[in-house]
C-alpha cells in the first residue's frame, strides 16, 4: 500500500515522500544506496537485501518504510527495522533532507525509547539527529567496518574430509540449517528456511558469491555469503558462520577466502565486513583479521528519550 505527499516544508517541495505499509520500496532502497555509496556509508545493497530478506515474514502492518524521490531520483529513504530502530539512507548531497526522515522517525515510530545507528563518517546524519535532540550511546555495542583488498589473497585450505564449495540455488534448506547452527549458540537465529529462500531470490544474490564447507556426511558446517555491487566493486560479506562443533579448525577462515577468489573472479577489487568493534563480542573480527581484513570507520548509537 502507498500514500504519496509532498515532504513537507517549503524548501522540499519538489521532493515527494512516498510511505510504504508492507514490504515494498526495496528497489528505491538499493536505488539510492548504490548511487550514493562510498567508504563512508554504514550501508551496502548487500546489507539493505539480507535486512529486508530476513524480515519478509512480518505482517503487513508492522512495516513502515518511507522514500523521498526528487524527480527520478530517490534522495532519501527511511525504514523501521523494529518498531523504534531506525535504518535510513539519505543522499550527502541533499543534507537538509536528514531532518526531514529523523522527523518522520520522531512521528512513526512506537515506544519510549527511540534508537538509531549511523557510520561516524555520516555528518549529515548525526548533524539532523542530535539537532533533533538524540544522544550518542557510547556504552552500547557497535559495528566496526572492516576493510580488505583483493590483490593478494592467501589461498583457502582446510583439513582433509572437508570440501569447499559454492552452493546451488535449490539448496535452501541446507543453507539455512548452516545459518541456524552457526548461531545456535548465541540466539538462537529466527532465520528460517523461507527467508533463506527470500535471500537467495533477492537482487544481488549470486549463489556463486555464496560459500560453504561440507563435511563427509554432506553437511553444510560453515558459510560465508558476499554481495557484489557491481558499480563500485565492493563485495559485502554478510553473514559468515560456523557450526560450534567445528569451530577453530580454519574453515570460517577458509570459506571467507573462498568466497573473496570468487568475489574478485566477478570482478569485486575490495571487500568489506562490519563485525562488532566493541570487546563485548571480539571473535569475529579476531576471525577477519587473522587473514588480512584491517579496521575502518566505526558506528555510532543514537538514542532519544
Ligand atoms: C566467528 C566464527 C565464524 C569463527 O569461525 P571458526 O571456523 O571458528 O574460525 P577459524 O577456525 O577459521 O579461525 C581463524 C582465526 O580467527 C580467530 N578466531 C576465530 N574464533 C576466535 C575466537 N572465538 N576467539 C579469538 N579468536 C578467534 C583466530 O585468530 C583464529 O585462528 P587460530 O584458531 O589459529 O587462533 C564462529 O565463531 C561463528 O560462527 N560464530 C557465530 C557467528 C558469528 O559471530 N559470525 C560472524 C559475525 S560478523
Amino acid at each position: 500500500m502507498q500514500l504519496s505527499r509532498p515532504a513537507g516544508t517549503a524548501m522540499l517541495r519538489s521532493v515527494q515522500m512516498t510511505e510504504y505499509a508492507g514490504r515494498d520500496g526495496l528497489s528505491d532502497m538499493q536505488e539510492l544506496v548504490q548511487r550514493t555509496w562510498s567508504p563512508a556509508s554504514r550501508l551496502h545493497l548487500g546489507d539493505v537485501a539480507w535486512e529486508r530478506s530476513v524480515n519478509a515474514r512480518r505482517s503487513a502492518d508492522s512495516w513502515r518504510t518511507a522514500v523521498w524521490r526528487d524527480g527520478d531520483d530517490v534522495v532519501a529513504w527511511a525504514w523501521l527495522a523494529q518498531p523504534s530502530h531506525l535504518l535510513m539512507t539519505v543522499d550527502p548531497d541533499r543534507p537538509e533532507l536528514a531532518a526531514t526522515v529523523v522527523e518522520w522517525f520522531q512521528t512513526t515510530a512506537d515506544g519510549p525509547k527511540l534508537a538509531v545507528g549511523v557510520l561516524e563518517t555520516e555528518k549529515h546524519l548525526l548533524t539532523a539527529l542530535e539537532s533533533a535532540g538524540f544522544r550518542r550511546d557510547d556504552d552500547a555495542p557497535y559495528f566496526t567496518h572492516h576493510w580488505i583488498s583483493l590483490d593478494a589473497l592467501t589461498e583457502p585450505v582446510v583439513p582433509e574430509g572437508f570440501t569447499l564449495r559454492h552452493v546451488r540455488q535449490d539448496e535452501v534448506a541446507k543453507r539455512g540449517a548452516v545459518h541456524r547452527a552457526a548461531w545456535s549458540d548465541l540466539g538462537p537465529s529466527n532465520v528460517t528456511d523461507e527467508d533463506m529462500a527470500e535471500v537467495m531470490s533477492t537482487w544481488p544474490y549470486r549463489p556463486e558469491l555464496d560459500w560453504v564447507v561440507e563435511n563427509e556426511a554432506g553437511e553444510f558446517v560453515a558459510s560465508a555469503l558476499i554481495w557484489l555491487d557491481e558499480q563500485h566493486q565492493v563485495g559485502l560479506v554478510e553473514p559468515v558462520g560456523c557450526a560450534p562443533a567445528y569451530r577453530r579448525r580454519g574453515l570460517g577462515a577458509a570459506v571467507n577466502l573462498a568466497a573473496l577468489h570468487a568475489l574478485r573472479e566477478a570482478g569485486g577489487t575490495k571487500a568489506v565486513v562490519c563485525p562488532r568493534g566493541d570487546d563485548g563480542y571480539p571473535q569475529a573480527r579476531a576471525l577477519y583479521q587473522s587473514f588480512g581484513f584491517r579496521p575502518g570507520s566505526r558506528t555510532l548509537h543514537l538514542l532519544l528519550g
